[in-house]
């Protein structure tokens, strides 16, 4: 009989935790793992109880599912997912589902949908986010690829994934890599959250010399407000957090990771001609990180102040706070900005105040602040940028002097604050009416005769000048 309603495969982590989320849900789960020790081990272990069934082959996984068959891959993105689509090809038929829930690059699962289609295969490509206990408790799901594959895996996504005000942080994103796509965004969001938070923390503890104690307070109490978010929460625990040895904090190496997620939405920002600066420069701020023992040279030669704070600790910790919430808003719009634009390059449908409310619970950006922007997609769902919403114009309003007061004091006692600053630069930008790019143009004109518009000439008009006294023959400079 086939009773099995999902063969999943691939028991780290996030596959172990999503199984038995699934279970406790009351589905019955089937698994496999390459290495089938681990299966044997999940079931003697954390499954022991459960109804999930463990597979040594993936015949037998997929031989006792239901109906279409449904089954989700939680490998290593890129050839391990390639060659698993393989492995499973010959035992699936038309209408089966495969669904994706690694952090994979959105043009692999663009591509493995229209492949897969051709032989019928419904793809799936689904973000998942909230690591290991949201796996477990309910993260946030974002799954795109074949539309006719949502019936199919929705009730399963929405039961499993986290509610907010008991709506389940899961809904259909789209086509092709689309539901990839708004992962990756996540995650690029999910950097310029952290790397601002970093530079708080930074600015509070060599600016200002306060302790860990005094700055876990201090986050404590910006959770309370407009900052309530998940990475606030934990920021203020790991700051509290002693162990036999000490503050741990203290004894962790500077040198960031990643896995590539937000250099992939920097390098897309880049392809689509989108300014995402936030995002670019924490991953750039992880990078110098990385270099370590060149820092440490570099700290010992280049002069340049190390100045700390004297008094004033109370007013900037209000306007670290402002800093925090503006730089914030900042990263998000530059975020959903991307996202309209890869809408409009790839012809999907997104619908930003779905995709806030689905990050509203559950992922590693969860926060207060995503109601908002919700909110004010509710209000304009054709908003341009959220900058443009009243609510945030009249938010950054109120939070910008302290802002820049940060950023000014940041670059005369010497702290790097990429972030806030990269953040400041681009308010200042967006909102210039006139930038210096007329001059960047004329510039281009006047070495390699790239022509420019003029202000007063019809948009599209080009014109060039003889800069050099050198006329260009092939080029008519008026109109
Ligand atoms: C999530 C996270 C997760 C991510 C890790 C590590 O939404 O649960 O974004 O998907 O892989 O946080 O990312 P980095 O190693 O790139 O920091």
């Amino acid at each position: 009989m086939l009773e099995v309603d999902i063969g999943l495969i691939g028991l780290a982590v996030m596959g172990q935790n999503l199984a038995l989320n699934m279970n406790d849900h009351g589905f019955t789960v089937a698994v496999f793992n390459r290495s089938v020790t681990r299966v044997d081990e999940f079931l003697a272990g954390s499954a022991k109880d459960t109804q999930i069934i463990g597979a040594h082959s993936i015949e037998s996984l997929v031989s006792g599912l239901r109906l279409p068959r449904r089954v989700m891959m939680m490998v290593k993105a890129g050839d391990a997912v390639d060659s698993l689509i393989g492995q499973l090809l010959p035992h699936l038929s038309p209408g089966d589902i495969v669904i994706d829930g690694g952090n994979e690059l959105f043009t692999n699962t663009s591509r493995r949908m229209a492949e897969l289609a051709s032989q019928g295969i419904l793809y799936v490509g689904t973000g998942i986010s909230g690591g290991e206990e949201g796996a477990r408790q309910g993260p946030s799901i974002m799954p795109g690829g074949n539309p006719d594959a949502w019936p199919q895996v929705q009730e399963i996504f929405q039961a499993i994934a986290a509610r907010v005000d008991d709506q389940p942080c899961c809904d259909w994103i789209g086509a092709g890599g689309s539901g990839r796509y708004v992962k990756m965004v996540h995650n690029g969001i999910e950097y310029g959250d952290m790397q601002l938070i970093g530079e708080a923390y930074d600015f509070m503890r060599r600016g200002m010399g306060l302790s860990q104690g005094q700055m876990a307070a201090v986050f404590g109490r910006w959770n309370t407000g407009v900052l309530d978010s998940y990475l606030i929460e934990i920021t203020a625990k790991i700051l509290d957090f002693v162990d036999d040895e000490g503050p741990t904090l203290e004894r962790i190496l500077d040198r960031a990771g990643q896995k590539g997620t937000g250099k992939w939405a920097g390098i897309n920002a880049l392809e689509l001609g989108i300014p995402l600066t936030l995002i670019g420069e924490s991953v750039f701020a992880r990078c110098l990180s990385a270099m370590k023992a060149e820092r440490l040279k570099a700290a010992a030669f280049l002069p340049g102040p190390n100045g700390v704070l004297i008094g004033q600790a109370e007013e900037f910790t209000a306007y670290l706070h402002d800093a925090l919430y503006a730089a914030k808003i900042m990263s998000y719009a530059q975020g959903f900005m991307l996202m309209r634009e890869a809408a409009k390059a790839y012809g999907w449908q997104l619908n930003y105040g779905s995709i806030s409310l689905l990050w509203r619970g559950g992922c590693i950006i969860r926060s207060a602040f995503l109601g908002d922007i919700k909110q004010a997609f509710d209000n304009n769902p054709a908003l341009e940028n959220l900058l443009l919403d009243e609510f945030f114009r009249d938010a950054i309003n109120q939070a910008q002097s302290g802002w820049r007061k940060v950023v000014g004091k940041a670059a005369e006692l010497g702290i790097p604050t990429p972030g806030f600053s990269a953040a400041l630069a681009y308010y200042d930008g967006y909102r210039s009416a006139s930038l210096p790019a007329n001059l960047l143009q004329a510039q281009r004109d006047y070495f390699g005769a790239h022509t420019y518009e003029r202000i007063d000439r019809p948009r599209g008009q080009m014109f060039h000048t003889d800069w050099a006294g050198n006329r260009n023959p092939k080029l008519d400079d008026q109109p």
